[in-house]
């Protein structure tokens, strides 16, 4: 958010801002002095481009977040429509549309790569997604960049205000039921408070292109699921399965971890560990302020 606001509070706009990190990121502009309007699917649906970009204008906001998306990996491979239409052709439209002194911040994810790497994934490495999601997210990317905008990939989000994975495996703790999970996907879990932190700061750095940002140590499911049952001070045995024990419409990758020297070097920081933010995470959904 680099335009000129005469002095003014800068101002933003998020998409998507009652999902899990649409909430986090009107958060953290606001703690960083900045108007925001946050905009939820009924007051902006990013499939209407010439609403969403007025609404832009209007608000003059220098910089749109867009959280929206159609994230159910699974729906995604029976509604492909839907999917190119939500995920693949919105955001580059709306990009192209927005004011000049206005760019798309645009949300992307480890499934545009093909999941069979051995080393962290580089911004420049090739795509090549094995998944509805992952190609309609890989067509927003092209629209998003050839409009000027940021490219942020992540992987394995979760936000005190989303269902995920964290709240899934604890609320299955909490029930006692017996767990399963696979040890043979391997990626980086990412809070998403630290991620809108690191968007704002990209953002704010004039960073362009793509960037990845993760939380640190990477782990396979199984290996956050034990994370997670240490954490709230209760060791449950957790079975250790493989991903061919397991049928889903939509194939996960192997292997997603992604490399982020970038970040580091535009940022002037490292990627945080996920851990801390687990914790937190944990003490909200003890004290009952998190989704279970
Ligand atoms: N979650 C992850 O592990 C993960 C990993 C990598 C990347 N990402 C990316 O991170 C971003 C944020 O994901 P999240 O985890 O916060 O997902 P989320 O909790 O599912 O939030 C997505 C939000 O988008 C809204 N939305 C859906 N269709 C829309 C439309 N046509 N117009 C406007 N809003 C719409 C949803 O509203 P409704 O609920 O009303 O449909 C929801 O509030 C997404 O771009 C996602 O692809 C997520």
């Amino acid at each position: 958010m680099n335009a000129d606001t005469g002095g003014k509070a800068p101002r933003a706009l998020v998409l998507g801002a009652a999902g899990q990190l649409g909430r986090e990121v009107a958060d953290e502009l606001r703690r960083r002095d900045t108007e925001v309007l946050a905009a939820d699917r009924a007051r902006a649906d990013l499939r209407d481009t010439e609403a969403t970009a007025e609404l832009a204008a209007e608000f003059k906001a220098c910089a749109v977040y867009n959280c929206a998306a159609y994230t159910d990996v699974d729906g995604c491979e029976s509604d492909l429509e839907l999917a190119m239409e939500v995920n693949g052709h919105a955001p580059g439209r709306l990009a192209a549309a927005l004011p000049s002194d206005c760019r798309l911040i645009q949300v992307s994810t480890d499934y545009v790569f093909d999941g069979r790497g051995r080393r962290p994934y580089r911004e420049s490495d090739a795509t090549a997604p094995q998944t509805a999601y992952g190609r309609s997210k890989l067509g927003a990317e092209r629209g998003v960049l050839e409009a000027g905008g940021l490219v942020v990939r992540t992987s394995w989000v979760f936000g005190p205000e989303g269902r995920n994975f964290v709240s899934a495996i604890a609320s299955r703790i909490g029930r006692g039921e017996s767990l399963r999970v696979v040890s043979d996907q391997v990626g980086c879990p990412t809070y998403a408070p630290y991620l809108a932190r690191a968007l704002v700061d990209l953002d704010a750095a004039g960073a362009s292109g793509i960037v990845h940002y993760c939380n640190t140590p990477a782990t396979s499911w199984h290996g956050f699921a034990v994370a997670i049952s240490e954490a709230l001070g209760l060791n449950v045995p957790i079975a250790a399965i493989s991903s061919s024990d397991l049928t889903r419409p939509a194939v996960r990758p192997a292997y997603s971890v992604l490399d982020t020297a970038r970040f580091e070097a535009l940022a002037h920081r490292e990627a945080e560990s996920w851990r801390p933010g687990l914790d937190a995470y944990l003490d909200r959904l003890r004290q009952g302020k998190a989704e279970s």
